[in-house]
């Protein structure tokens, strides 16, 4: 079979991000022209917050402006500080490790399960000390991480578990959403992310109300609101999201189940159109809880001997398939070289960081999409297996 040439994105938003969104947004910036209008107050916080909790299947939910501030709460709730230690995947975004770091703690790494590439529960138990102060796992690209593993250590140890959770809008283990896990989980609403506030946002869910009350006072300025006068009882800083971003959140968790099923369809349909090409480790259990926020596959380098890199390169240039990157290992960023990290008790990761890739799957991925970006990998790696001969 061949195909006329087109063009894949990695992302869209349309069919994720709508007329009912962009209106929501609307409706609010157009009260705020009229006289008396304004972006304060935020009745719309107090409904988001509630229905992300519900969602999640948390008992509290704080709306931040981005993922990164809601662990950076998280860190300072916890005193996270220069003499602890601090464990989680080197397989995530930077900022689940650089959230400690920037507290100035020693981030240490663990390896992941090499099947979900999520935080592996037996790999962080053996670097565990006196000075480990919190574990960091993500629910990678929406799988859901080892919530079992986790607790258990978290009973033992007493060690706060906070999920990154940023990838897992709609995640569930064991057929409940994961927002009630450990002692927190923070989200993302960026771009690119199950559900979107306008680009950037994020939220802490936690089971515990004097955990979310903390939070919530780090990111107003360690306001507390409520009674005979304004109190400031801590220090804080201003990470709200906006008027407009919450009423989108709104609208956005509201059709979150949507989204995430679209995407899961298509994501299967890929994996199978993919089954038969046996240089990639396709995503396994996606029908079971997935977030389906990423279709990450691996080159398996044993089959190859061609580089992940050149492959990505090669669908973009002579296919036009888009693709991403999720993640290189953390320690290979310049900001955490020369901190004498030894990965080779990490190789999981290692290799994994080499051979990822994520493909283009989005709510509106039609057949033709899908069917396109799978011959195109199949003609890239029988290309760039007979040029590396
Ligand atoms: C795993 C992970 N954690 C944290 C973040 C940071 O999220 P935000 O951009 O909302 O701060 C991201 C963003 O891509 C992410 O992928």
């Amino acid at each position: 079979m061949s195909f006329a040439k087109r063009s894949v994105p990695f992302l869209s938003l349309g069919g994720m991000f709508e007329a009912d969104d962009a209106a929501a947004a609307a409706r609010v910036m157009q009260a705020a022209t009229e006289p008396g209008g304004s972006f304060f107050p935020m009745p719309e916080e107090a409904e988001f917050q509630t229905a992300l909790a519900a969602h999640e299947g948390a008992a509290h939910a704080v709306a931040f402006n981005s993922c990164g501030t809601a662990l950076d709460a998280c860190m300072m709730v916890l005193g996270i500080g220069p003499q602890d230690e601090v464990i989680t995947t080197p397989l995530t975004f930077v900022c689940t490790a650089t959230c400690a770091a920037a507290r100035g703690a020693r981030v240490v790494f663990a390896d992941i399960a090499p099947t979900t590439l999520c935080l592996d529960p037996a790999a962080v138990r053996k670097k565990i000390s006196p000075r480990t102060k919190a574990i960091l796992p993500v629910h990678f690209a929406g799988c859901p991480a080892d919530i079992d593993g986790f607790d258990a250590i978290g009973r033992q140890t007493g060690i706060p578990v906070i999920y990154d959770a940023a990838h897992a809008v709609g995640t569930r283990y064991r057929g409940r959403p994961i927002g009630a896990a450990g002692t927190a989980s923070c989200y993302s609403f960026q771009s690119n992310k199950n559900i979107t506030t306008l680009g950037e946002g994020g939220a802490v869910t936690s089971e515990d109300a004097d955990f979310a009350e903390a939070v919530r006072r780090k990111k107003t300025f360690g306001y507390v609101y409520g009674g005979p006068r304004l109190r400031v009882v801590d220090l804080g800083f201003n990470y709200r999201m906006t008027k407009p971003q919450l009423a989108v959140g709104l609208t956005q968790i509201a059709k979150a189940r949507r989204i995430i099923a679209l995407k899961l369809a298509a994501m299967i349909r890929l994996r199978q159109l993919l089954a038969d090409v046996e240089e990639l480790v396709l995503p396994a259990g996606i029908e079971d809880g997935h977030g389906a926020h990423l279709f990450v596959v691996r080159l398996d380098t044993d089959k190859v001997r061609f580089t992940r890199d050149a492959f990505q390169e090669h669908l973009k240039r002579q296919y036009q398939v888009g693709t991403a990157v999720h993640y290189p290992c953390v320690w290979t960023w310049e900001v955490f070289q020369g901190l004498d990290y030894d990965n080779s008790d990490c190789p999981i990761a290692e290799r994994a960081g080499t051979e990822v890739l994520s493909l283009p799957v989005f709510a509106q991925s039609s057949e033709e999409d899908l069917q396109y970006a799978a011959w195109a990998i199949k003609q890239s790696i029988q290309q760039l297996t007979v040029r590396s001969q």
